[in-house]
Order: structure tokens, then C-alpha cells, then sequence
């Protein structure tokens, strides 16, 4: 299960991805907005917190820039999320950095450009090895 939040900047770009995951039959749960006006660290510890409870797996976080959504969502141990604008990003983000939260940008990317990014990254898988040792440093090495 993945779970979709965006704040309004990221609502139309959120709805297409809902209706573009639907189209491949991949459940999704949608924590809001519903396209009022709303803070998007809110949001992001909505989808933040169902991930930490084992309710979804992954997720899709979309702001009008993808960056402040990403920076709340970054706060939490054990969530990496990445901004990405296109899919060879997403593709390396899942593989160097197992982004667990994907976030994009309504304002900046396409809707064409937003679905290839959610595909290119759900297709692809952690290469583990090296990268595996520094995303064990990123959950350690908190302190200077
Ligand atoms: C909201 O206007 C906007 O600031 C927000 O969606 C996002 O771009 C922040 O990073």
C-alpha cells in the first residue's frame, strides 16, 4: 500500500497520480489535502506516520515545489524522501538512497513528467551493497 499526500500546491498534481496508480490496480491511501489551503508539514507526518506504523510501505508526497514537503518528511528516523523531476532520479533514488517517500514539485513538473517519475521509481529496487552502509550512516550518524 502506498500512501499519497500532497498540500494544495501538489493537489492536481496528487489527484492525477491517485487516478495513474489506479490504472496499474496499486492500492494507494490518501491522506489529504483535498485541495483547501493547508501547511504541508501537516501532511507530511499524516503520511509520515503511516508508514512508521507499518500501514504503507512506501509513499507520494507532492507540494507546488516537492522541497518543503520532503524537508518535513526528512525529519522523521527512518524516512528518506527524495525530490526528484525526472524518472532517472527516481530510478537512482530508489536505488542509492531506498527513498521510501517520492516528492514532486505541482508547480515545477508536468503531469506527464510526475507520472513517469512514480513509475520509474516503483519499478525499480535498492542495489543494497555500498549503498547500504551509508543509508545505515544516515540513521546513526546524527551528531557532530
Ligand atoms: C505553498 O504555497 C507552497 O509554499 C508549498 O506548496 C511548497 O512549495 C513549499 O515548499
Amino acid at each position: 500500500m502506498i500512501v499519497i499526500g500532497s498540500d494544495h500546491g501538489g493537489y492536481r498534481l496528487k489527484e492525477v497520480l491517485k487516478a495513474h496508480l489506479t490504472s496499474q490496480n496499486i492500492s494507494f491511501l490518501d491522506v489529504g489535502c483535498t485541495g483547501e489551503a493547508c501547511d504541508y508539514p501537516d501532511i507530511a507526518a499524516k503520511a509520515v506516520q503511516k508508514i512508521l506504523d507499518g500501514t504503507c510501505s512506501e509513499g507520494i508526497l507532492c507540494c507546488g515545489t516537492g522541497i518543503g514537503i520532503s524537508i518535513a518528511a526528512n525529519r522523521y528516523p527512518g524516512i528518506r524522501a527524495a525530490v526528484v523531476s525526472d524518472p532517472l532520479a527516481a530510478t537512482l533514488t530508489k536505488q542509492h538512497n531506498n527513498a521510501n517517500i517520492l516528492c514532486m514539485g505541482g508547480r515545477m513538473i508536468g503531469e506527464e513528467m510526475g507520472k513517469a517519475c512514480v513509475d520509474a521509481w516503483l519499478h525499480a529496487s535498492f542495489a543494497g551493497g555500498r549503498h547500504a552502509i551509508r543509508i545505515d550512516k544516515l540513521e546513526k550518524e546524527r551528531t557532530l
